[in-house]
């Protein structure tokens, strides 16, 4: 039987078939622009199951209403090929089929015993961590990247890709370790990179964080955009707490927005970005608009709840109040049929905090504090990572302040800054809400630690 570049053997594959799978082995780890010709290799594929079966997978992770109509064509063919699958092959086939089913859980667990079963097939890996992340399963994430380390030791990807789960634990030494050893093996590794903004972030360690990302940005030219638009959009986060909103915002027409204006990938980093810098007091003008008539036609979809919260809180910023009223309806919809792997997901969390999130954009900042207060608890059920879910947190505090409740915003604020006492904003923020509590003491020095840190970084010192 034909072996792919990995050593797994495929059934029913020629020459041409182990090529495209070892094309788009090296094309999904390095997160490269070429993946359609992946898709079109196995569109003309008529013996082995193994290219429409990956096919209908990279489909899905597309999450449009079109690509997954293609991925279950792609699907529907693998099938109907796979009289001769070997064991491997029938494990990525019933993972499918649980994907397709909205069996997320049943998923990720078949992909990681294939993570333990044949730690040499990196795209079952890349696919259960996907899973992982999307269910917010960091100890899921982190599983997999272990299993397949020890048989991958040579490789730069397995590196950063047990080093994501390592930071999604929170264990942020280990994690920037194993990701700048990968870059050490090669520089070209854009997750290894966002592994590393990732550690920085959650330090607070802004300049380092420009200094770093700036310094690897040439080696994204040829990223697809999810990959090229998420680590820009890292950068901005950290311009945008050193107080360089306006670098942000540049960021933001020239990297973040644009490339692929219909992927669901770049409409949250651009959501997430345009409400990071509104928090921030930045005027985005006219921005919103042109994002929300891209999330117009996505109202029913839900693919994660993750997902559909952004697209939400960018229609309602965009003022497009009939979508939004339209979408609380389908997702309440969404929420019943959840089942119960999923209703923390969807109804403890996603229904309760997209109420809130169309309270706040219609500035009822009380009624907005109260709903997402409710679905806070249970955030990390609706997947993503800790960073992008410090969205909610960060929009959760701002109607907290804005609406009065000085003490429950005061103990996320001292929470924010025992994490990252770097931040000036941070800083004002607690001065201000010392004013208000009475204390200004406290205040007068919350307000000289943010004026110090803003000099220091004007003057380029971390
Ligand atoms: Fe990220």
């Amino acid at each position: 039987m034909a072996k792919d570049g990995q050593g797994l053997e495929v059934s029913n594959a020629d020459g041409g078939a182990i090529a495209a799978l070892d094309f788009l082995t090296a094309e999904w780890l390095a997160f490269g622009d070429r993946l359609p010709e992946f898709i079109a290799a196995a569109e003309k594929e008529e013996r082995c199951a193994l290219l429409p079966l990956l096919s209908a997978n990279l489909l899905l992770t597309v999450n449009s209403t079109a690509a997954f109509a293609m991925a279950q064509c792609h699907f529907a063919r693998a099938k109907a090929m796979a009289h001769e699958a070997t064991a491997r092959e029938r494990a990525w086939l019933a993972a499918t089929e649980a994907w397709f089913a909205g069996a997320r859980d049943r998923a990720q667990k078949i992909h990681e015993d294939m993570a333990s079963e044949w730690p040499h097939d990196l795209l079952a890996a890349k696919v259960g961590q996907l899973h992982a992340i999307d269910r917010g399963d960091a100890e899921g994430i982190l599983r997999i990247g272990e299993r397949i380390l020890p048989a991958n030791r040579d490789n730069h990807y397995v590196w950063a890709m047990a080093a994501f789960g390592l930071e999604e634990c929170n264990r942020l030494d280990e994690a920037e370790a194993q990701a700048r050893h990968a870059i050490e093996m090669e520089r070209h590794d854009p997750w290894a990179h966002h592994v590393v903004a990732h550690c920085l972030e959650a330090r607070g360690r802004l300049l380092e964080g420009v200094t770093f990302l700036q310094s690897m940005a040439d080696t994204w030219e040829r990223c697809n955009s999810f990959m090229y638009t998420h680590n820009w959009w890292h950068l901005a986060l950290f311009l945008i707490d050193l107080d360089r909103r306006d670098e942000a915002l540049a960021l933001f027409d020239k990297r973040v927005w644009g490339m692929q204006k219909d992927f669901s990938e770049d409409q949250i980093n651009a959501v997430s970005l345009l409400a990071r810098l509104e928090l921030r007091c930045v005027d985005v003008g006219e921005r919103w608009s042109d994002v929300a008539i891209r999330l117009e036609p996505r109202l029913h979809e839900h693919f994660s709840p993750f997902l559909d919260l952004q697209y939400l809180l960018g229609l309602a910023r965009a003022g497009r109040q009939s979508a939004v009223t339209e979408m609380l309806a389908s997702l309440e919809d969404r929420a019943e049929r959840a089942t119960a792997g999923e209703r923390e997901a969807w109804a403890d969390c996603a229904v309760p905090a997209a109420h809130g999130l169309a309270a706040y954009a219609k500035g009822d900042f009380g009624e907005a504090a109260g709903l997402l207060g409710r679905a806070m608890p249970h955030l990390r059920a609706i997947g993503g990572s800790i960073a992008q879910r410090g969205l909610f947190g960060a929009i959760h505090l701002d109607a907290l302040m804005k609406s009065g409740w000085n003490d429950a915003a005061l103990a996320i604020l001292q929470a924010d800054d025992r994490e990252r006492p770097t931040v000036p904003w941070t800083k004002r923020a607690l001065s201000d809400l010392y004013r208000r509590v009475g204390r200004s003491e406290q205040a007068l020095l919350a307000e000289y630690q943010a004026e110090q840190l803003a000099r220091r970084y004007a003057q380029g010192q971390a």
